[in-house]
């Protein structure tokens, strides 16, 4: 049986170098892999809870969905779809909530945080701020794993605790209505290590620190030029441990590139030459995928289509499991 990997997407800002090295890139090379199916989804639904405004959200779909299709990602073979396409999601979320365990939920993380955060300024509230939404993201997002049957879930380690939740219901479910779901797996991979950002910092949107992938040349040129450096001057010796350029570098180029500016960087290169350097070779690298990421923009009704394709096979498959999950619970035509 084909092994199956599912991962959202959520439909916040504009994707960046690091979501492409640790993310986009790995999912689009696994795609190719024989033997296994991908779901790949953005996670529109999820990105309500952030509080942003509608433009924003309707932005970072069109931006996120024009970044996976001009990078290459093959939507015969992988089905790439929107979360707010297969309404069976939001109704499997409503059976699984009646099974999770309110005590499961209130052990989350992301909920936790926020809890620490009143708790920590004083609020006679703890849960000031907190919607329903935020508290149960997790069964939102055990949904969307458990209704294709997903074996394997790519993701960042702080999104494995959702996973193990996912289980939980799934068991929960299983038990009571019998075997109707997989039981799901984490997969981190360690290997594509976490981007520094502009500030040597984690590349993050919450540092503000991103390179967004497909800026204009000029701009993208810009801000790359801001990377932070040391104070060593042209001819010293550099060191590449703890390099946001080297850093970043590293992650687009081969192993005998990598060695080259190794030595370059022993024999003294001018923080200005390497940041050119850098610039060159990703945007030698972009600038393919960047022409086809606009024109792409420019064409919002393909998108849309391409989407479109994506959730009619999704929910060729989410329509007859919604029914068979809802005769389990007792719930189908009266006269059956
Ligand atoms: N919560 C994930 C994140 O923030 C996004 C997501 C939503 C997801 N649903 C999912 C990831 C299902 C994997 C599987 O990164």
């Amino acid at each position: 049986m084909n092994q199956v990997y599912l991962t959202g997407i959520t439909t916040t800002g504009t994707p960046h170098l690091g979501n492409y090295a640790g993310a986009i890139r790995p999912a689009i090379a696994a795609s190719q892999q024989p033997g296994t199916e991908h779901f790949y989804f953005l996670a529109d639904l999820h990105s309500l809870i952030k509080g942003i405004s509608p433009e924003e959200v309707r932005q970072s779909r069109m931006e996120i969905a024009a970044t996976w299709l001009a990078l290459g990602l093959d939507t015969d073979k992988a089905v790439f779809y929107c979360q707010s396409d297969i309404p069976e999601i939001p109704a499997l979320a409503w059976l699984l909530s009646c099974q999770a365990a309110k005590g499961l939920l209130n052990r989350a993380h992301a909920y936790k945080a926020v809890v620490q955060d009143n708790e920590q300024s004083g609020s006679k509230d703890p849960d000031k701020g907190i919607s329903m939404g935020l508290f149960s993201y997790p069964v939102l997002m055990a949904a969307d794993i458990l209704m294709f049957k997903a074996h394997k879930v790519p993701v960042g380690k702080d999104q494995v605790q959702h996973i193990e939740m996912a289980r939980d219901m799934a068991q929960r479910f299983n038990h009571h209505y019998g075997e109707h779901f997989v039981l799901p797996e984490a997969q981190v991979d360690t290997s594509t290590a976490l981007l520094a950002g502009l500030d040597g910092r984690k590349m993050s949107k919450s540092y503000n620190n991103t390179v967004p992938l497909f800026a204009p040349e000029k701009k993208f040129r810009k801000l790359l030029m801001k990377i932070k450096t040391n104070s060593l001057e042209p001819g010293e010796p550099k060191d590449t441990e703890g390099s946001a350029l080297f850093d970043i570098y590293s992650a687009f180029a081969s192993e005998a590139e990598i060695e080259a500016v190794r030595v370059q960087y022993a024999e003294g290169i001018a923080w200005g030459e390497m940041k050119q350097f850098l610039f060159e070779h990703l945007n030698t690298l972009l600038a393919e995928p960047r022409a086809k990421y606009d024109e792409l923009m420019n064409q919002p009704k393909l998108i849309g289509e391409v989407l479109e394709h994506g959730a009619t096979r999704a929910r060729s498959l989410s329509q007859p499991f919604m029914a068979e999950l809802y005769d389990a619970v007792g719930i189908k035509p009266m006269w059956q």
